[in-house]
C-alpha cells in the first residue's frame, strides 16, 4: 500500500528553515566520494572552497554503493570526515539520501526493485534513477539507509538541509505493484467502477470497464484514463518522496527538506508536490549561446517565477547550473566572460536564495566526465570559470540584505500541470504543437521586455492579490477554478483568457451548453479555426476602441470564432470567411473587466495591448526605455530596493537610472540598491 503517505497531516515548519532563508548560500555538487583515493585533491577542495566564498554543499547524492558496499554492511566513516571538514571549513552540508542510484547488488539480488516496461520486461540495472517506486524492498532498503543518515547526522553542525534523492522523473512502470497501487489510487479518487466509466466516457469504443483488473494505462483512445496515470504517477513520486520523509522528519524534525526540481515539462504536478517540500529547489541549464540569447533570458527568467511560485513567493535555490559547459545537450557552448555572474545574478533577481553548481570538480571517470565544474581536471584558480565563480561568491556575500527582499508582482500568469497533460493528450483538430508552454512564455514576455514583475501562478490558489490574471489557453477548466476567477473578476479584477480556454473539465469531459466563463466574457464561443505554420490569419483593431488600440497583426496557431453578447469588440479578423468577426473582446463584469483573445496575435501586438493594460492599470516598468536584451528586476524589503539591470546581449546597452545614463558592457549586470518607502 503506497499512498498512504499523502494522508499525512501538514506539520510544523522546521526550526532551521528561518536560518536557511535569512542568509544567501553558495556552494556546488561535491561528490566527494569519488576522491577518496585522492587525499591531496581532498584536502585541495577544501582550500579552493574557502576562496571561492563557497557556504553550502550538496554531498552524498550518489553514494549509496559507498556507503552500503554490501547489503547491510554501512560504512559512513568516509560521510564523517567528509562532514567534519565541510565543518572545520565554515561550510554547510546539504545532504542527500541516495535514492536516485542504487547499488547493483540491489537489482541483482531483487530484480523487482527495477521498472517493468509495459511488455512485462524488467529494465537492466543501468543509469540512475532506474527503480520501481511502489518496490517495498526497495521502499524497506530506502528508509534503513535514510534512518541512518539521520540518526548519524541529526547533531552534526553542518547539517543544514535534507537533499532527498535527485530530480525525481515521472517515469512510468507497469508492473502488477505499481497497476494495483493505480487501481486503488483509481478507487479512492471515484469510489467505484462506475464512476471511473463515468469520469473517462467509456462507453465510446465499447471500453466500460467490468473489472479493476481490465484497467491498463496504455489507451491513448482514452484520454481520461492517460491524464489520470499521470495524476497518478506525479502522486506516487510525492509519495515516494514522503516515504523517503519520514524518518528525517521523525530524527531530525528542526532540519528542513527539500528535493531537486527541473523544468516544468517532466510529469510532474510541481505545485502539488512544493506543498509537502521546505523550501523549492531547482537546476537550471539555459542552452546560453546556441540559440537567440534574449528569448534564452526570457525563458529562463519564466522558469525561475514559476519556480518562486511553487511556495507563493518564498525564495527558492538554485541548486544546479553549470559554471562552464554541460555535455548532455545537442550543444554546449563555452560561457562568454560575464555569464556565469549574470546567469546567477539573474536567478537572484528572481527570488533566488542560493547559487549552487553542477559541479564542483570534473569527475575523471563516467558519463560526466567533460560536464563543466568549478574545478576542472587541471585543477587550481587559475581558471577563467573559478575568478567568475569567485565573482559570483563575492556578489552573494556582498548583499545579506537581499535574502529578506521578495518580488513585488501584480500580474500572475497561470501555469497549470493538469492542464498541460490534458490538452498534449487531446486529439484536437489541432493535434500537434499545441504550444501551451511556449504561448504562458509569449504572455510572459511582454513583461519581461517591459521590465514589469510577474508571479507564476497555480490554477488552484487565490488570486484576490493580483491586480491583472493572465490565463493563457486554460483548456483544462474546473466549474471551481471557473467560479475563482469569475469572482476575481467580479471584484475588480482584470483577466485575460485565450483561445482554447475551458474545453473541458478536470475528468477531461467536455462542458456543456455554455462554458464556464461565458458571463464574464460576455461572449459565445461557437467555432474554432486552426492554422498551419505556414498559414496566417490576420486581425485589425476597431476604431475608438477603449483601450486605445490601433494597427493590425498577423495571426495564427487557432481562431476562436465569437459571437459576442455583452462584450467590446477591440479587434476583429481581417481575413477568410470570418472577417469582420470578433477576434479580441472585453467585457465589463462586476467591478473588473474580462479581456480575450481569440487568436495567437503577433508579438508587437501583443506588447502593445499589455502596453495599454498595464497602463490603464497603473502597472508601471521597474525602468522605462530599457534597450531589446536588458531585463530589469527587482527584489524588495520594506525599507531597500534591490534593482537588477542585466544585459543578455553581447554588445554595449547604455540604460538611464535615476536621470544618469550607464553602460552596461556585454553580458553584464548592474545591481542598484535604494532606500525605499514602499506602501
Ligand atoms: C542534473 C543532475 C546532475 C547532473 C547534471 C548535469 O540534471 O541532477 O546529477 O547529472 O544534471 O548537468
Amino acid at each position: 500500500m503506497t499512498m498512504r503517505f499523502l494522508r499525512y497531516h501538514r506539520r510544523m515548519q522546521p526550526q532551521n528553515l528561518t536560518e536557511l532563508l535569512s542568509r544567501l548560500w553558495h556552494g556546488a555538487d561535491y561528490n566527494y566520494e569519488q576522491w577518496l583515493e585522492f587525499p591531496d585533491v581532498l584536502h585541495e577542495d577544501f582550500r579552493l572552497m574557502n576562496l571561492a566564498h563557497c557556504t553550502a554543499m550538496s554531498v552524498g547524492i550518489f553514494s549509496w554503493a559507498k556507503l552500503e558496499p554490501r547489503e547491510g554492511q554501512y560504512d559512513f566513516r568516509w560521510l564523517d570526515a567528509l562532514m567534519d571538514d565541510l565543518h572545520g571549513h565554515g561550510i554547510r552540508a546539504i545532504l542527500a539520501t541516495p535514492s536516485a542510484a542504487h547499488p547493483a547488488w540491489l537489482s541483482a539480488r531483487v530484480p523487482e526493485v527495477q521498472r517493468m516496461n509495459h511488455l512485462g520486461q524488467r529494465e537492466p540495472h543501468r543509469g540512475r534513477q532506474n527503480f520501481c517506486r511502489t518496490s517495498p524492498v526497495f521502499r524497506e532498503k530506502v528508509t534503513a539507509i535514510n534512518t541512518l543518515l539521520a540518526d548519524r547526522y541529526k547533531d552534526h553542525p553542518a547539517l543544514l538541509l535534507w537533499h532527498v534523492s535527485n530530480e525525481y522523473g515521472s517515469t512510468v512502470c507497469y508492473c502488477p505493484t505499481c497497476l494495483a497501487d493505480f487501481r486503488r489510487w483509481l478507487a479512492a479518487r471515484y469510489g467505484d467502477l462506475d464512476g471511473v466509466n463515468r469520469a473517462w466516457w467509456t462507453t465510446f469504443w465499447s471500453h466500460t470497464y467490468t473489472d479493476w483488473d481490465e484497467i491498463d494505462p496504455v489507451d491513448p483512445s482514452n484520454n481520461g484514463l492517460l491524464l489520470d496515470w499521470q495524476r497518478y504517477n506525479s502522486d506516487q513520486v510525492l509519495d515516494f518522496y514522503r516515504m523517503e520523509c519520514a524518518p528525517l522528519r521523525q530524527l531530525t524534525p528542526h532540519i528542513p527538506l527539500t528535493t531537486n526540481f527541473m523544468r516544468p515539462d517532466v510529469g510532474l504536478d510541481y505545485w502539488k508536490i512544493a506543498e509537502h517540500i521546505d523550501i523549492v529547489c531547482w537546476d537550471s541549464y539555459p542552452e546560453w549561446h546556441v540559440h537567440d540569447d534574449v528569448q534564452t533570458a526570457c525563458e529562463t527568467a519564466f522558469y525561475h517565477d514559476l519556480h518562486r511560485g511553487y511556495k507563493q513567493g518564498q525564495p527558492f535555490y538554485l541548486l544546479e547550473s553549470s559554471p562552464s559547459q554541460t555535455n548532455w545537450q545537442p550543444l554546449s557552448r563555452l560561457k562568454r566572460p560575464g555569464m556565469v555572474k549574470l546567469a546567477s545574478a539573474q536567478a537572484l533577481a528572481h527570488g533566488a536564495m542560493g547559487v549552487n553548481y553542477f559541479q564542483w570538480r570534473q569527475s575523471r571517470g563516467g558519463e560526466e566526465k567533460f560536464h563543466g565544474a568549478v574545478v576542472a581536471h587541471r585543477g587550481g584558480e587559475n581558471t577563467r570559470t573559478f575568478r567568475e565563480v569567485v565573482e559570483v561568491g563575492e556578489m552573494l556575500a556582498g548583499m545579506p540584505a537581499l535574502a529578506a527582499a521578495r518580488t513585488p508582482a501584480r500580474v500572475g500568469i497561470i501555469y497549470d500541470f493538469e492542464n498541460e497533460w490534458a490538452l498534449g493528450l487531446a486529439h484536437l483538430p489541432r493535434k500537434v504543437n499545441k504550444e501551451y508552454q511556449a504561448t504562458c512564455i509569449e504572455h510572459y514576455t511582454a513583461f519581461w521586455r517591459r521590465g514589469i514583475p510577474v508571479d507564476v501562478i497555480n490554477a488552484r490558489q487565490d488570486f484576490s492579490k493580483y491586480a491583472l490574471v493572465i490565463a493563457p489557453m486554460l483548456y483544462l477548466l474546473s466549474e471551481e477554478t471557473a467560479t475563482r476567477l469569475t469572482e476575481f473578476v467580479r471584484a475588480g479584477g482584470t483577466l485575460v483568457t485565450t483561445y482554447m480556454t475551458g474545453w473541458v473539465n478536470e475528468s477531461d469531459l467536455t462542458h456543456l451548453g455554455a462554458s464556464p466563463l461565458e458571463a464574464v466574457w460576455g461572449f459565445k464561443l461557437v467555432e474554432y479555426d486552426t492554422f498551419g505554420a505556414d498559414q496566417a490569419g490576420q486581425v485589425m483593431c476597431t476604431a475608438g476602441n477603449t483601450l486605445d488600440l490601433i494597427g493590425s497583426a498577423r495571426c495564427g496557431r487557432f481562431a476562436d470564432l465569437l459571437e459576442p453578447t455583452t462584450a467590446e469588440v477591440l479587434a476583429v479578423y481581417a481575413r477568410d470567411f470570418y472577417g469582420t468577426q470578433a477576434a479580441l473582446t472585453v467585457n465589463a463584469y462586476g467591478q473588473g473587466k474580462a479581456y480575450h483573445l481569440g487568436t495567437q496575435v503577433d508579438e508587437p501586438f501583443l506588447g502593445a495591448f499589455y502596453e495599454k493594460l498595464t497602463r490603464a492599470l497603473g502597472l508601471f516598468p521597474l525602468l522605462t526605455g530599457l534597450p531589446h536584451g536588458v531585463s530589469a528586476q527587482a527584489r524588495q524589503t520594506e525599507r531597500q530596493q534591490f534593482l537588477f539591470l542585466m544585459n543578455f546581449t553581447n554588445q554595449t546597452q547604455t540604460i538611464s537610472v535615476e536621470e544618469t545614463a550607464t553602460d552596461l558592457p556585454p553580458y553584464g549586470v548592474r545591481i542598484v540598491v535604494k532606500d525605499v518607502e514602499i506602501i
